[in-house]
Parts: C-alpha cells; structure tokens; sequence
C-alpha cells in the first residue's frame, strides 16, 4: 500500500469513528448499508464521465467497493468495469461485480438501487437524472449527482423536492458542477465574496466552442429511441441542449458570482446557423446569447456557441463597484484589478476538481455530516432551462415562470421503439407554454 492510502485509511478509520459517535449521540451518520466499513458504489450511466466519477470515488476513500452497474447498453457497463480494474488494478475485490450485479434497460437504476448499494453515482444524460435522483434518495442513498440535473422545469421542481428528502434524511447530494471544487476557482470567488471587488453589478461569461463529439449516422438496426440516445447530446429531450448540457458550467458561474441571488428575468437570443440539418444533429441551436435582469439593476451576459474554425472561450469578468475580477479557469488564471490601482491573482495549487468532488462527498458520509449541494445545481439547471425558453420563445422569461413552467420534455416513458423527436425551435411559433 502506498502512502496516500495509508493517509486515507487514517482517515477512513477516524470518519469512522466519528459515525459511531454521532450513532450515540442519536444523530443519524447513515454511513454504511451494513455497518461495515465498505461503501458500496452503484453507478448508473458507465459512459465517459461516468466511468471517471467511478474512479474518482474509487480513488477518494479507500473503503469503497463497486457493487453494481446499470447503464441501457450492456458494452458500456463492460467497457467501464474493464477501465476501473485498470485504475485500481492492485485491488480487485474493489471493482469485482458479478454478472446478476449489471443491470441493462431503462429500469436498471431501479436495480442498481435496490442491490445494497450505500452510495449511487448518476451520470446519464440529464434527461433521466430527476426521476433516477428521487429514487435513490427515496431508497435512502447517498448520491454524487452529474451536471445538468434536468431539462426542464418539472424536472428542477422534482430535483429541489429530492434535496428536501436528502437533507430530511441526512444523505449527502453532490452535484457534478465540479468548478466549485477546483482550488484556483474557490479562491477567486472567495475573494469576490469577501468583498474584492465591492458589490457585483454584472457578469459577463461564455462557453464558445467548436461544437458537442461527432454525430453518429442511423443504423438500419437502430429504433427511433436507440438513434437518439446514441445522439443523445443532439436532442433536447435528453440534453436540454448545449446551453442547459454544457454551458451551464459557466451560467453556474452567475449564480456563484450573485451567491445565489437569482435574476427576475431574462431576454435572449440564439438560432441553429452553422450546424448541418441531419437526422443525427437532431434538434438543438447552435448559439445563444442571454441577459440576465436582477432586482437590484444588476445584469448578467451569457454567450455560448458551437461553431467549427472559431475561437473557443470559457472566461468571465465579474464587474463590482470597485474592481473587476477575470476568471479564467481554462488557463488557470484569476485576476483582480481594484478602482484604487491595486491587483490580485490567484496563487493556489491547481487540483483535480472531480477527485475533490468526490474526496469531499466521501469524507461527509464518513463524518456523518451530509454535503447538499440541492439547491445551488438546481437553480444553476433552470437558469440554462430559463435561458432556454426565452430564446425558442423570443419572448422575456421570468424566474417565477421558468420555474412553474409545466413544459415537460419527455411526457411519454423511455422504451425501445418508435419515438418522434421534436421540430427545431423558431422563435415567434415555438411556444414552452
Ligand atoms: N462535470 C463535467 O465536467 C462533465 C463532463 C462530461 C459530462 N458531464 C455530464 O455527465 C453526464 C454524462 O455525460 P457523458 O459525457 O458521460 O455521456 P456518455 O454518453 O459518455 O455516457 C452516458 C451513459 O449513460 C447511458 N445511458 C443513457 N440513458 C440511460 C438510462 N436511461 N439509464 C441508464 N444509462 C443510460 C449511456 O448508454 C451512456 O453509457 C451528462 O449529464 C453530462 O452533462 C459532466
């Protein structure tokens, strides 16, 4: 064993020690399953961030044991289970399940759920993650809880009432927007809150880039549903398009800068200019551009756009009433200029924000004292799904209708089979409601 983990069986062993206490205390730590020191990990969705939230968890405590897998095509339970016994590979009782442990099909977070497992990692598309996120709090999990947590207004209604049961029942709920773990971040958005920069009046953040993985032409064997999940970026239904699926790492980045203060309205704009009109490129834009209108005047713009040979940018400037702060996390690099000439940067070492996740998330079950991030992703989620609407819609959008809005993207139940897509949005004829 190497010197990490022996630190982290310290660890292990005094978070331990910590759940027996607050057993006495009559607290409930909900720790283990068994009252064993093995955590139990079921993951639902062994795709690509899924099979690295797998190892993160792996990784951050080493008491944990995967248990079950589901996902709705059995390759990628396979293809996931081969890369976690590469990455623990000198602990193979650690990502060991049996074939009655992997479960295939629409309803396998149910099973995945009801295996034993302690904690349950969701990392589907956003599509699935409200219905998923309140079985598994209802069944008494932990949970680490990808980014976006849903596509719609329904499904945020349905995630804030699942972090009401979490906190209710003392569950940890982690979310997946991991720029709130990453080191140099954290410092930057300190320093703004404690008064940096004075009182934030506008935000200015974009999430530009050349555009989502490449779409896969039709198989004649392939549904209507089989097609779009393995497009799944491509259809709203599922993704919530790239505004609400990608973008919304930065639009979180508003309500971090605002800590939590959430706009009246918004006005927007988008459309669908350089994506090519295929089957597989679905029914997504490819550009949006938001305002953002707080009660106290402040505003917030938000840009974001796939388009191929342009440049990519993922910046913000945080304008207070006595400086300004640029973030930028793709170089690393957070800066401060104040009215009175003085400066500030960020000094703090860069870490691995989706370990951090998920070193925190394991650390609170261990110690008994639940993590709820709940509000803040669900909130982050609607300000896309606002976003949204106000561009399709070309008309102004306010919090109070996004969040009552009863446009629910996936009416019918996922199922093998015949499955129509929606038409691509026109602003003045799409209606949300
Ligand atoms: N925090 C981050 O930086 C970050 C990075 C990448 C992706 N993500 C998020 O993670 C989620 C997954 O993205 P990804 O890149 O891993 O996609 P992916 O396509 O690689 O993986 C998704 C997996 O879910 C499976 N799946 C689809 N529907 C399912 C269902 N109903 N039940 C069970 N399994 C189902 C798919 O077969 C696939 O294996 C998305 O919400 C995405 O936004 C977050």
């Amino acid at each position: 064993m190497n010197d990490t983990n022996s630190g982290r069986r310290a660890i292990l062993r005094a978070g331990a020690g910590l759940g027996a206490v607050a057993l006495t205390a009559g607290i409930a730590p909900a720790v283990t399953r068994s009252g064993s020191d093995r955590l139990r990990i079921g993951i639902v969705g062994c795709g690509g961030r899924g099979t690295g939230a797998l190892v993160n968890a792996l990784r951050a405590d080493p008491g944990t044991q995967l248990w079950a897998m589901g996902d709705v095509f059995r390759a990628r339970i396979d293809a996931c289970a081969g890369h976690a016994a590469g990455a623990i590979g000198e602990e193979p009782e650690r990502i060991a399940v049996p074939e009655e442990r992997r479960f295939v099909g629409f309803d396998a977070y149910r099973e995945v759920i009801a295996s034993g497992v302690d904690v349950v990692l969701l990392c589907t598309p956003p599509g699935f993650r409200p219905q998923q996120l309140r079985a598994a709090v209802e069944a008494g999990k932990h949970v680490f809880c990808e980014k976006p947590v849903a596509v719609d207004s329904p499904g945020v209604r349905s995630v804030l009432e699942s972090a009401r049961i979490a906190k209710e029942r003392s569950l940890s709920l982690m979310s997946g927007f991991c720029w709130r773990y990453q080191s140099q971040m954290r410092e930057a958005f300190g320093q703004m809150h404690e008064g940096g920069i004075g009182t934030v009046r506008a935000v200015q953040c974009t999430y530009n880039t050349s555009g989502f993985p490449e779409p896969k032409a039709r198989k004649p064997e392939w549904s209507d549903a089989e097609f779009q999940l393995r497009n799944w970026h491509y259809f709203r239904e599922i993704s919530g398009d790239h505004i609400v699926e990608q973008a919304v790492h930065a639009i979180d980045w508003i309500n971090w800068a605002f800590e939590g203060t959430m706009p009246t309205r918004c006005v927007a704009v988008g459309g669908r200019s350089t994506r090519p009109d295929l089957p597989e490129t679905g029914n997504i834009w490819d550009n949006f551009g938001i305002t953002f209108e707080f009660a106290d005047g402040a505003r917030a713009y938000h840009q974001c756009r796939h388009w191929p040979n342009t440049p990519a940018d993922n910046t913000a400037y945080v304008i207070g009433t006595t400086g300004e702060c640029r973030v930028m996390p793709w170089r690393g690099r957070h800066l401060i200029e104040r009215h009175d000439g003085t400066t500030w940067k960020s000094s703090a070492p860069k870490n691995d924000m989706y370990q951090q996740e998920h070193d925190e998330l394991f650390a609170a079950i261990r110690a008994g004292s639940p993590v709820n991030d709940g509000i803040l992703m669900a909130h982050s989620t609607l300000l896309g799904i606002m976003g949204r609407q106000a561009a399709y819609t070309g008309q102004a959008v306010t919090w109070e209708q996004a969040m009552a809005s009863e446009e629910d993207l996936n009416p019918e139940p996922w199922a093998w089979g015949d499955r129509s897509a929606r038409a691509i949005p026109v602003p003045g004829k799409t209606r949300v409601w």
